[in-house]
């Protein structure tokens, strides 16, 4: 049985450099460190990503389309032990039987006959800790449990059979209460969006469905205290078009760019719409209460060419995702926004998780180099409340993704903690684990792990605790 894709040159980025997959799941504890692994920085750093196994057409091979795998370094009193592992997805397990892909991909039309359904369910996007359960997301399907620190997978969950709706990849967990929030979108309606509140036992308790002018890519959200903030972007599915073999998304500035707040708890139809500049956001970084006033702060930029939408062939390299943030008054249902730095371009942000849907001060995000093309080549930590930024940035040659805060056992300080990710150095073609302590982000690493191979780019991160991990059911 071949277990990865085995080609030699081939002929598509995706494929090729620190884009191409791996072809082995190793672990090792044996590792050279420089400078010294913090002795309380106690849980697994996890990175998802795509990792193709079968191909179906190497130069129709979209990013999005690899099956997910993880890599891991589980902390532990001072020593760290890199690990990386498939998630074994049904869609995997059917195509290592059938040994071939069996399904096309992003970059061809749906095959509406596929047997198999039309999209696999290829579980690589990101993962949610919740409940005591590590869920490893794809915002088609359901999501698929895994256990940590071994990685090894349990299977897709429904919610006991109580999920009706795609689960989106960036679900929030409040740490307050407990809850995770989450929602999904899909191409018929007349509800193109549908979001559900899971309780902290991990029972699915409220789904409700959310009327929208136009079935729309929506990737992420945000939570406040009271509230569930939904993002009502210009990415629309034209149905007609996937009928007739055409590509399914389209840039549609005209469709409007709006922002929705929905009581947490409350029915679909008392989401409150505010209208905004035209825009697209793929990520955001948190939202909190304010007043009378919902925030929102979000890596935005001026259009997207996600997927191939089309409608926005003239690429401005100006345009990039960056700090922003909206006010919404839900007393008056005026919205105003500005740019919280107008210069950096960055995305993949992500806060102490501990914070998330009330008022942070801190983000760290993957920073945009000055030549966009070029990759994330560092970390910014923004402070938001003073209004300033923290850059630290990787070496020559050496490029990252979405960094995490582990945030220190007992902290009572929202940055007393720790900032990792991977690196790769295109220098010598290896990787790195670098860990930044929070609160001193400017001095650099404490500690560069050196990895037995390379962190193929891939998405998102996570930091599951040792607490965690031990309650894991
Ligand atoms: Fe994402």
């Amino acid at each position: 049985m071949v277990r990865v894709l085995d080609v030699e040159n081939p002929n598509n980025e995706y494929l090729s450099g620190n884009f191409g997959p791996v072809a082995k799941e190793v672990s090792s504890s044996q590792m050279e460190v420089v400078g010294k692994i913090p002795a309380e920085l106690s849980g697994a750093f996890l990175r998802i990503g795509p990792n193709p196994v079968y191909v179906e057409d190497i130069e129709k091979y979209h990013w999005f389309d690899g099956d997910g795998m993880i890599h891991e370094v589980h902390f532990e009193n001072g020593n760290a032990t890199y690990r990386n592992k498939f998630v074994e997805t049904k869609g995997l397990a059917l195509e290592a039987e059938h040994g071939e892909a069996l399904w096309k991909g992003l970059n061809s039309p749906p095959d509406l006959m596929n047997e198999h359904g039309l999209f696999k369910n290829a579980a690589n996007t990101a993962v949610a800790f919740h409940a005591n359960k590590l869920l490893a997301l794809w915002e088609g399907g359901n999501p698929t449990e895994v256990r940590v620190p071994d990685l090894s997978t349990i299977g897709e969950t429904d919610f006991d059979g109580k999920l009706m709706h795609p689960f989106t990849a960036h679900p929030k967990v409040d740490a307050h209460t407990g809850e995770m929030i989450t929602f999904g979108y899909n191409m018929m309606g007349p509800d193109f969006c549908h979001v559900s509140v899971v309780n902290k036992e991990g029972e699915l308790v409220k789904t409700v469905g959310i009327k929208l002018p136009k079935p729309v890519m929506m990737h992420d959200c945000a939570i406040t205290e009271n509230y569930t903030v939904l993002l009502d972007m210009p990415v629309t599915f034209d149905l007609a078009d996937v009928m007739n073999g055409g590509q399914p998304l389209n840039w549609d500035p005209d469709n409007g760019t709006r922002i929705g707040i929905l009581p947490r708890h409350g029915e679909g139809d008392e989401v409150k719409w505010f209208d905004v500049e035209t825009g697209f956001v793929f990520h955001t970084v948190n939202a909190y209460e304010d007043g009378d006033e919902v925030v929102l702060d979000a890596c935005r930029s001026d259009k997207t060419n996600v997927v191939g939408a089309d409608g926005n062939t003239e690429s401005d390299p100006g345009d990039m995702p960056r700090m922003h943030q909206w006010r919404m008054n839900m007393k008056t249902g005026e919205a105003t926004e500005r740019s919280l730095d107008p210069v950096c371009g960055s995305e993949f942000p992500r806060i102490n998780d501990n914070y998330i849907g009330r008022r942070a001060r801190y983000s760290y995000n993957a920073r945009i180099g000055e030549v966009p093309s070029g990759g994330f080549n560092g970390i910014v930590k923004y402070d938001l409340e003073n209004e300033t930024a923290e850059h630290f940035l990787y070496g020559d040659n050496k490029f990252g993704g979405e960094p995490i805060f582990a945030p220190r056992a007992g902290a009572t300080e929202e940055d007393d903690g720790w900032v990792i990710g991977f690196v790769y150095d295109a220098n010598n073609d290896s990787g790195e684990c670098v860990v930044l302590d929070a609160a001193n982000f400017s001095d650099g690493p404490v500690a560069r792990i050196k990895l037995p191979q390379r962190v193929p780019y891939g998405f998102h991160a996570g930091w599951v605790p040792q607490a965690g991990i031990d309650a894991q059911s």
